[in-house]
Formats: C-alpha cells, structure tokens, sequence
C-alpha cells in the first residue's frame, strides 16, 4: 500500500487530476478545498478523506494535518491564482493576498504536516507549484511572479532542511486549460496566440502536470529532491521563432 498523500486545492483542474492519477496507483487520499460540494463528490469517487476550508482561514492547516491522519507519504499544494495586474494598479492587498495564498499557505501546509510526512515508513515527498511566469518574465505578472519566486525559494530551502526523510520539489506550468486560467484559455483568439508561443504549440492540460506531480510523489522519483520543474512545452527556455 502506497501510504496517503494529502492534497490542498485537491478540488480545482491540476490538483484533481492528481488525485485521480494517485488513487489510480493505490495512494489513499486527503483533499482539501472550500466548496463543500465539489469536495464531497470527488471525495466520494475516489474514496477519499477530506477537509473543509480556506486557506485565508489559519486554522485550516492544522485542521487538514490532523483529520489526514498520523502518517502521509506525500502532500501536494495545489492551491494557486492568477492575478495579472500591470504595477500600476496593483495594491498591498493584492501582493499580500497572492503571497499568502501561493507561497505561505505552502510553507503552513507543510509545517502543519511535518510530524505525518517524518512518520511515513520510507522517504516521504511534497510537490508545490510555480509558474513559468517566474523563469520567464512576462507583463502584468509582477504579485503572481513574486509570489511563485518564493515558492521556488521554499521548495530548495525545504529541500535542504528536510532531507534526506522529505524530497521536495515543484512544478513550474504555463499555461493550462483549468478554472483557473479561463479568463486567459477561454478567449480563443488569445488561447491560439498563446498555444503558438510554445516550442510545442499548443496550451497545458491538467494531465500533463498532474503526470509529473504523481512520479515525483512515488518512489520512482526517490532520488530528486530540490528541483523546480517547467511543464511548458518549452516556454521558459525555447524560442523557435524570429
Ligand atoms: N492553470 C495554469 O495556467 C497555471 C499556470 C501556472 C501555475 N499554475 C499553478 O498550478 C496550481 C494548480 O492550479 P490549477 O490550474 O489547477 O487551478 P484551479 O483549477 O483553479 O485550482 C486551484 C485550486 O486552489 C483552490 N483555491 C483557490 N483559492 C483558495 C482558497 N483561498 N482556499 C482554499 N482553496 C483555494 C481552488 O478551489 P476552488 O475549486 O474552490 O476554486 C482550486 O481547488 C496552482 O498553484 C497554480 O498557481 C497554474
């Protein structure tokens, strides 16, 4: 038996895409989100333990560690917005509401966790989540970059302190068709701009970074630790064009 891996944003395109590809392994599963309905049905289908709340709630984490229980092979925060804004209108709220939901809700969940994720029998493994947007600097992105940035810090820093019992690493995605990005993938003169931006043209599905987000939770991906990793059909690193 693979152990349980608890997954924040458990609800939204990437994080339930993980979870399916998890369970499809045998992992036992902990959700966490904050629409109560949606949590229920995918909580149900995929036979899974689940907690209900807000990451703008502080209570949330130590809520999520204790109801996942005393031993967890992974966790996976999957939690994550877009708010592109040029500097200009940009307000303290903004950065500070995008630095707590992407890089200090990451570091909380994996502080609330730590003594499950020490307890797991082998080495245990926590997947976070960039963005493109932080290797590669693109307008309008300044909170959402900066905030991603510090998760790229966090997950080498984690890394460090908590081998070799934890792996930590993440996931650096561009764009991918989920709730998340449909103000950006629903536009389809903008999605096919995008999509051709891409050394492989085309945007991300949920799959493609859940794909990666399940081999770096097993132990085929024991010996990584430390890495921040594009699914970006070469965005961060290739130009093909001009
Ligand atoms: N999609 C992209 O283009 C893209 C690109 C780069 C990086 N990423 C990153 O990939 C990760 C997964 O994102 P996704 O694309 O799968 O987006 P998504 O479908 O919107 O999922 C995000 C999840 O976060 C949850 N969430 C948001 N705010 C929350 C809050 N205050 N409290 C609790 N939960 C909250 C959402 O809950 P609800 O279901 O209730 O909304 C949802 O489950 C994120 O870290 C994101 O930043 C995505």
């Amino acid at each position: 038996m693979p152990g349980t891996v608890l997954i924040y944003g458990g609800t939204g395109g990437i994080g339930s895409a993980t979870a399916r590809k998890l369970r499809a392994r045998g992992y036992a599963l902990h959700l966490v989100g904050r629409d109560e309905s949606k949590l229920a049905a995918l909580a149900d289908e995929l036979g899974a333990t689940m907690t209900l709340g807000d990451i703008d709630d502080s209570t949330v984490f130590a809520r999520a560690a204790a109801e996942a229980g005393p031993v967890l092979a992974g966790l996976v925060y999957a939690v994550g917005s877009i708010n592109l804004k040029p500097l200009a209108r940009l307000t303290a709220t903004d950065f500070e509401r995008d630095f707590r939901l992407n890089a200090m809700g990451a570091a909380l969940a994996v502080q609330a966790a730590l003594p499950a994720l020490k307890a797991s029998e082998g080495t245990a493994s926590v997947v976070l989540f960039s963005t493109v947007a932080v290797a590669q600097g693109f307008t309008a992105h300044a909170s959402v970059s900066m905030a991603k940035g510090a998760v790229e810090g966090l997950t080498r820093a984690l890394a460090a302190e908590l081998a070799p019992k934890i792996r930590v690493n993440a996931i650096a995605p561009s764009l991918t068709k989920t709730p998340l990005a449909k103000a950006l993938t629903g536009n389809e003169q903008m999605a096919t701009a995008i999509a051709a931006m891409h050394a492989l043209p085309r945007l991300g599905e949920a799959e493609d970074s859940a794909a990666l987000a399940t081999f770096l939770i097993s132990e085929e991906a024991g010996w990584m630790t430390g890495q921040v990793i594009g699914v970006d059909g070469g965005r961060s690193t290739l130009r093909t064009k001009g």
